[in-house]
């Protein structure tokens, strides 16, 4: 029998946590460490809530890795995020296959070295058929380029005579997006105190309830993972309706 904490993971978890990966870089500085050392020890905490999400019977779990506006950043940073891309995908695409991962990325091809993106379609067509988790990998990922790009492919289907403008609707547009086929996400986690979305699934996340963590996302674990869901369970979601905690 698993551990359990109160019988904590015997309660329905959300289905879809999705997580703003944030303070890599503060989290190196207050050590005195060069940021690269900070995004190092952020991939240990994406291993960590990778194996948490799958303990706690999460079925979606999509984490920001990298933004489209991160190319502001300095080259050598971006290299250094782009190489610990690689790396993971080397180092644990086995090991996430065997554990029954089905990893989607989401976000614009272009712009992404060939190189890299091979791998990463290499790693979406081995675990197409797992179904324990999916890993949602937000990489070069905006929100407000993925609903153009969204608006785009639906334009381009009426311009081609193969919808009416009329036929655009709510579930047409969801289709359209990165995410077709993926739940809206019920939690969002976003590390290190910020309180934005950073152009982070701003159609997804409309009924989604946001829980802001204080720590830097290398300290992220498995306990500040159940204290998000334990304020998620705490939350009313209403989406706007009446439940029976409103009207008592
Ligand atoms: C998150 O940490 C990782 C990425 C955005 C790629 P940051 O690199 O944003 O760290 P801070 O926010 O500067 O501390
Ligand atoms: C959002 O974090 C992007 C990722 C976590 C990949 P940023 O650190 O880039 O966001 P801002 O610049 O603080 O809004
Ligand atoms: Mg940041």
């Amino acid at each position: 029998m698993k551990h359990s904490d109160n019988g904590f993971e015997n309660l329905t978890p959300p289905r879809h946590v999705a997580i703003i990966m944030d303070g890599n870089g503060r989290w190196a500085k207050e050590r005195g460490l060069p940021r690269t050392l900070g995004h190092r020890q952020g991939v240990e905490a994406v291993r960590r809530a990778v194996r948490a999400a799958m303990e706690l019977k999460i079925t979606y779990l999509t984490i920001f890795s990298f933004s489209s506006e991160n190319w502001k950043r300095p080259a050598e940073e971006v290299d250094d995020l782009m190489g610990l891309m690689k790396r993971f995908i080397r180092r644990d695409l086995a090991e996430l296959h065997e554990a029954g991962v089905c990893i989607r990325i989401i976000g614009e091809r272009q712009q992404v070295d060939s190189e890299l993106m091979t791998l990463i379609d290499e790693a979406v067509e081995l675990t197409r058929g797992n179904d324990k988790l999916t890993l949602v990998i937000a990489f070069n990922y905006g929100s407000r380029g993925e609903l153009a790009r969204a608006a785009r492919r639906l334009a381009e289907q009426v311009a081609a005579g193969q919808i009416d403008p009329s036929e655009i609707t709510v579930e047409r547009m969801a289709n359209a997006l990165d995410t077709s086929g993926i739940p809206d996400p019920d939690l969002l986690i976003r590390t290190s105190g910020e309180m934005r979305l950073s152009n982070f699934m701003l159609w997804q996340t409309a009924y989604s309830e946001f829980v802001f963590l204080d720590c830097y996302w290398p300290d992220f674990d498995k306990a500040a993972f159940e204290g998000a869901i334990r304020e998620f369970r705490a939350r009313e979601r209403r989406f706007g309706g009446l439940t029976k905690r409103s009207t008592a």
